[in-house]
């Protein structure tokens, strides 16, 4: 049976560690904190609570896996955290576990054009922000050591989805001067990505944008969003929000991994708000109006 740790068992972590565990794989997934290693018990693989960041604490948890994934967050953070999460967590884990192969979840924010063009897994990265080439650092140590790294679009799903939250949240503005294209993928997706992966005989450090097929601007979202929730679209004003990866625009192209063989779920905004993100959030809504 092969054996995986996934050292960052959150919102793609469990996913992934449930898709695996179901193709029948041995599953250890990792978080920091004991209050989300108790949350995740419930699961039906071992979660230990591990910070990656310490290397003393990886050894102690030292083990003989097959495949080691890096898809632990630095949950926004300052660069002092990305640091440690991910520069040195991946550290800690390509040394410890030097045998498994390895692999990390990056992001596309690695990619700052903001031309509206397509980029590919060829194309410069050059973030504009210390975050995004700490991320560029991990993906070397990453890349280094003969591992892939998966460039993780903007993470959708069962209650998360980060446009549907302010459009209904009324934080949504129309800057039709500051349009961008939004790149997407919706976490089982993710999940099957990584399985696919990791499942490949090939070996080899490779790059792979993970991202659904469809790049679509953020207005056509809200408009889709007005539509099909019958609801005012959202006013026309300035945005003036940083994000905190980078003011990018860009279209990210999933053609390396579809090549390989691998195909998304949900391969447009509207094939995941109508079969996965609406049904998720009316879920919570009734639960909100019965309580
Ligand atoms: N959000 C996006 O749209 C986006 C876009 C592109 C790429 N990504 C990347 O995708 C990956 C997965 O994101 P996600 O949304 O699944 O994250 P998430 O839901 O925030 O989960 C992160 C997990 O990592 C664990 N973790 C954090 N620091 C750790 C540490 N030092 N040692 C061990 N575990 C640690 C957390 O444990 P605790 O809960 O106990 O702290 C949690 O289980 C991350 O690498 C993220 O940067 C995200």
């Amino acid at each position: 049976m092969p054996r995986i740790l996934i050292a960052g068992c959150g919102y793609v972590g469990q996913a992934a560690a449930d898709l695996f565990q179901a193709a029948g794989w041995a599953v250890e997934g990792w978080t920091r904190s004991p209050e989300c290693a108790a949350a995740t018990a419930v699961r039906p693989y071992l979660v230990r609570n591990v910070d990656i960041s310490r290397r003393a604490q990886v050894a102690e948890h030292a083990g003989s896996f097959d495949a080691v994934m890096h898809c632990a967050s630095s949950r926004g953070g300052d660069a002092d955290v990305y640091r440690q999460v991910y520069v040195n967590g991946a550290r800690n884990l390509l040394e410890v576990f030097a045998g498994s192969k390895a692999l990390f979840t990056s992001s596309t924010s690695v990619y700052a054009q903001r031309d509206g063009s397509w980029v590919t897994e060829e194309s410069e990265t050059k973030p504009a922000r210390e975050t995004g080439r700490i991320l560029l650092e991990t993906e070397t140590l990453v890349l280094d050591r003969g591992g892939i790294v998966a460039r993780l679009a903007g993470i959708c799903g069962p209650r998360r989805a980060a446009l549907l939250s302010k459009f209904l949240n009324g934080t949504a503005v129309i800057d039709p001067e500051n349009d961008r294209y939004v790149n997407q993928v919706h976490r089982d997706d993710i999940a099957s990505a990584l399985f696919f992966l990791l499942g490949r005989k090939e070996e080899g450090a490779e790059i792979y944008n993970v991202v659904d097929d469809q790049p679509i601007l953020q207005t056509e979202c809200y408009r889709w969003l007005a539509q099909r929730l019958n609801r005012p679209l959202p006013p026309i004003g300035k945005l003036t929000d940083q994000r905190k990866r980078g003011d990018s625009n860009k279209r990210v192209s999933n053609a390396k991994l579809r090549r390989l063989g691998w195909t998304p779920q949900y391969p447009t905004f509207a094939d995941s708000m109508e079969t996965s993100i609406l049904p998720s959030f009316a879920e919570i809504f009734s639960r909100n109006t019965r309580s």
